[in-house]
């Protein structure tokens, strides 16, 4: 698997993870199956950061097959619903099997559409921490869309910021220059945003951490 850091540093801090074996089999089969999940220390990190936070609602934008869904779920306080967004329809019956098969069922929403056109319909719904892990080109679009949905001190996660460390080659594919440009002035963005405070860190493919302040 890639790394942005020592590769021998990542591998040590993924073998330390502690992962419920059930989890591991949906993650086994998603990488079998060439599905992109978040790496098992970026699961373990959103569990920490849920266990600490301790969200009622949270909001995820990449669904997939729910692997990173269901590191929230099992760390959430029982009261604690999850909606989450996954564009593709085969993607998002696997995640509702796997929901089912963690039993977590109950506290998860999974909705089958654009990010762009469901977050509009989400007003009045409020949410205390937001993971977003789509289109990466889109991230800024999908935070605008969200920030009048969070609550005072909602965190917000965004995955793959430093994509794949991609920002240090000379020659990026003509396919990547788009989105590397685009999370570039995402990362600008949210560190200039007067209303967000953000650290980056290096784990996983690139985590931008930031706590919303709504005033
Ligand atoms: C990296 S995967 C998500 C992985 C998941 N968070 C996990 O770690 O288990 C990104 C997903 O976002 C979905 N996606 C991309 N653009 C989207 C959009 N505009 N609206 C909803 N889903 C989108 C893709 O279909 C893909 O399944």
């Amino acid at each position: 698997m890639f790394s942005i850091t020592n590769p021998h540093i990542a591998d040590y801090i993924r073998e330390t993870v502690q992962q419920p074996p059930w989890l591991q089999m949906i993650e086994e089969r998603a990488r079998a199956e060439s599905v992109p999940v978040v790496p098992v220390e970026t699961g373990q990190f959103l569990a920490f950061l849920v266990s600490l936070h301790r969200p009622r609602r949270i909001l995820e934008i990449g669904t997939a097959v729910g692997y990173s869904t269901l590191w929230m779920a099992q760390a959430a306080p029982p009261a604690c619903h999850i909606v989450t967004i996954e564009q593709d329809e085969a993607r998002g019956a696997q995640a509702l099997a796997n929901f089912a098969q963690g039993k977590m069922a109950d506290k998860i929403h999974l909705i089958v559409d654009d990010a762009r056109n469901v977050l509009p319909y989400l007003d009045g719904q409020t949410f205390d921490l937001l993971f977003m892990d789509a289109a990466k080109g889109q991230y800024q679009n999908f935070l605008a869309q969200s920030l009048p949905l969070l609550n005072d001190r909602a965190l917000i996660i965004s995955d793959n910021v430093l994509f794949h460390g991609t920002f240090f080659r000379e020659k990026l594919p003509r396919r990547s220059r788009t989105m590397v440009r685009r999370l570039q002035e995402y990362i600008d963005w949210i560190h200039q945003h007067p209303q967000l405070q953000t650290v980056l860190l290096p784990l996983g493919d690139g985590l931008a951490v930031s706590l919303y302040t709504s005033r």
